[in-house]
């Protein structure tokens, strides 16, 4: 039995890697440390055995170390950041406080305690960043490796790619037992709805615009959260240490072909399950139209990155990870889970317009 601190673990990813390790490692007490921003939901945990909220902001370097002292925690998986590009455009200064200033406050709280005061003990501080850190390719260009040059656009690819070369130096400089994953976009259970899946989903449900940026025509690799959690589960057992990995999906599609296969979906959906048309009746599908009919195109984010693509044959080749899913099915399984979860997401829209 051990205990883990997973930092995030009440927002989108971080919440669905604790699920999974309840799964996975059932023995272990997991300390969630998150600071409950707008995008952070406690209600995320519940119904889990042996997992501890504590509330509390990844800068506060007293609060983690006391953690790790008391505790006696060996692992760290670092979720906790300001997640959302649209905002970092808006509003950097937190991206840069929470993603560089927070996981510094980690790194050096974890090298004090495990390597200063000197265990002696393997630890693990297993760093979550993304592939937006590799910047932008075009149509013909390779996919993203863990050797491609970091060339972040956005405020948020910046500060990431600020805390994946704090996390590299503290393995470096000071023998830190680190590993870093850059994943692709994510989705399923759990994701708050401002970001592009939920938000095109629900939008569908309640008969609003689905907003396209620019042609529609920016490719994305689209990883579903529960291979992404099992990507990290392999680098947490067999990954080597002051390594990085890629983690994707495998399934690189255009903004315009992931809001068909939505449309589609929600269309089919209401035609196998009359009940949704009396519970959703300003969606299109609820009179038998396609929802396809609420895309609308408005202005381009701006600096908005043309393509992302990730090659995960390390990840693959070291580890064995494979995504079980392609985007069909994956998208699948989140609308089910957001048609039987309205209880969970119907509050959260709300404070999605609030916390824009
Ligand atoms: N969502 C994606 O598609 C994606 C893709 C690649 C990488 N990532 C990375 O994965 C991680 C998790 O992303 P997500 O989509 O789950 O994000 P999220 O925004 O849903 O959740 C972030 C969580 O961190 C918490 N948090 C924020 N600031 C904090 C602070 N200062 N102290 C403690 N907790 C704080 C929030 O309360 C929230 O629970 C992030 O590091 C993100 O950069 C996400």
């Amino acid at each position: 039995m051990a205990e883990i601190i997973v930092t995030g673990g009440a927002g989108f990813i971080g919440a669905n890697f604790v699920h999974h390790w309840r799964r996975v490692s059932p023995d272990d007490t997991i300390i969630v440390l998150d600071a409950l921003t707008y995008a952070g939901n406690a209600a995320n945990l519940d119904g889990l055995d042996q997992v501890e909220l504590v509330v509390g902001d990844i800068c506060d370097t007293d609060l983690v170390l006391r953690l790790l002292r008391e505790r006696g925690v060996a692992t760290i998986v670092h979720f906790a950041a300001e997640s959302h590009v649209d905002r970092s455009i808006t509003g950097p200064d937190a991206f840069v406080t929470t993603n560089v200033i927070g996981t510094h406050s980690l790194l050096k709280a974890a090298k004090t305690v495990w390597l200063d005061e000197g265990s002696g003990k393997p630890h693990r501080f297993h760093h979550v960043s993304t592939d937006e850190v590799y910047g932008s390719l075009g149509p013909e260009d390779p996919a993203f490796s863990e050797t491609t040059a970091y060339a972040p656009n956005s405020p948020y690819s910046a500060s990431k790619a600020g805390s994946d070369h704090l996390v590299r130096a503290y393995h470096h400089t000071y023998g830190l037992e680190t590993t870093t994953s850059n994943c692709s976009n994510n989705y399923g259970p759990f994701q708050f709805p401002e970001k592009l899946i939920p938000l095109f989903t629900l939008n569908a449900l309640s008969g609003k615009n689905l907003p396209i940026y620019g042609d529609g025509m920016n490719v994305r690799d689209w990883l579903h959260v529960e291979d992404h959690c099992l990507g990290i589960e392999l680098i947490l057992r067999k990954g080597r240490i002051g390594e990085t990995y890629n983690v994707g999906g495998g399934q690189e599609l255009p903004n315009l072909a992931v809001i068909e296969e939505v449309c589609k979906a929600v269309d089919a959906a209401f035609l196998r399950d009359p009940s949704l048309a009396v519970r959703f009746p300003a969606a299109p599908a609820a009179q038998g139209r396609s929802s396809l009919e609420l895309k609308t195109f408005v202005t381009d984010r701006k600096g908005h990155d043309r393509r992302y693509a990730i090659d995960e044959t390390k990840i693959r080749s070291e580890l064995g990870y494979a995504p079980a899913r392609d985007f069909p099915q994956g998208f699948a399984e989140t609308l089910h889970w957001f048609l039987e979860r309205e209880d969970w997401w119907k509050p959260l829209v709300e404070r999605a317009k609030i916390a824009r």
